[in-house]
């Protein structure tokens, strides 16, 4: 088996064990993610007590699947924990989120929650953000302006998209512009900036939020 589906299936199971019985419990996404809801799942059928709350449809759709109860976001006071992938994690660990699409439930949720666990496999550890292009949820409108207001960071956002012809919208309707930035020195102050333009609804850069990283290593994992 695929090393990378090995760390991150041992990341995703570690994780699991910081839930207890009651726990109301932000559900990532992802493939790590996925990982992790197949454990919680075996847990909940042995009567684990928790309620999940998803950050993506198709979060939703597979912890309806396993089993796993689901709560709208809505109608709850706390979120105790929340259990989420990520693309890029540097030692203070600042992340980029965004890969799968999810980043605005995902920054919600995670944002909402008490205690973050990042899981992931040892190759989205860097020293420095930025090899992996930074996602950035934009309104459809007028897309290209906001796309050219990006462009004046020095970077080439490029619309996501699923074929030629058709675009990626996510699970909020709107578009992403995956941003190649290459080097992030500041992340905060990055996300800042790009958050004040017209346009931009989220940016995949997740500062000062993660609490615990789990990372899959040899298929063991490090926190
Ligand atoms: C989705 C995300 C994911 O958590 C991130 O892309 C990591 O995915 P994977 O676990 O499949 O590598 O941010 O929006």
């Amino acid at each position: 088996m695929d090393y990378s589906v090995i760390n991150k299936r041992a990341a995703g199971a570690a994780a699991v064990d910081y839930i207890v019985s009651g726990m109301t419990v932000g559900l990532g996404s992802g493939s790590t993610v996925d990982y992790m809801l197949d454990k919680l799942a075996e847990k909940v059928k042995e009567g684990l007590k928790v309620q999940g709350v998803p950050t993506s449809k198709k979060t939703e759709k597979l912890a309806k699947h396993l089993g796993i109860p689901i709560v709208d976001f809505a109608t709850i006071t706390k979120v105790d924990l929340a259990i989420d992938g990520a693309d890029e994690v540097d030692p203070s660990f600042h992340l980029i989120k965004g890969g799968g699409g999810s980043l605005v439930r995902e920054k919600i949720v995670d944002a909402n929650a008490q205690q973050l666990i990042i899981i992931i496999d040892e190759t989205k550890k860097v020293p420095q953000l930025g090899t992996y292009p930074l996602p950035i949820e934009i309104v459809p409108f007028g897309w290209q302006k906001t796309a050219e207001a990006i462009a004046a960071f020095g970077v080439e956002p490029k619309l996501r998209k699923l074929s030629e012809q058709d675009v990626f919208v996510s699970d909020n309707g709107n578009y992403i512009l995956d941003c190649p930035f290459k080097l992030i020195e500041d992340p905060h102050s990055l996300h800042q900036q790009l958050k004040q333009l017209v346009g931009v609804i989220e940016t995949g850069l997740f500062t000062s939020m993660a609490d615990i990283v789990i990372a899959g290593e040899e298929g063991k994992v490090e926190k």
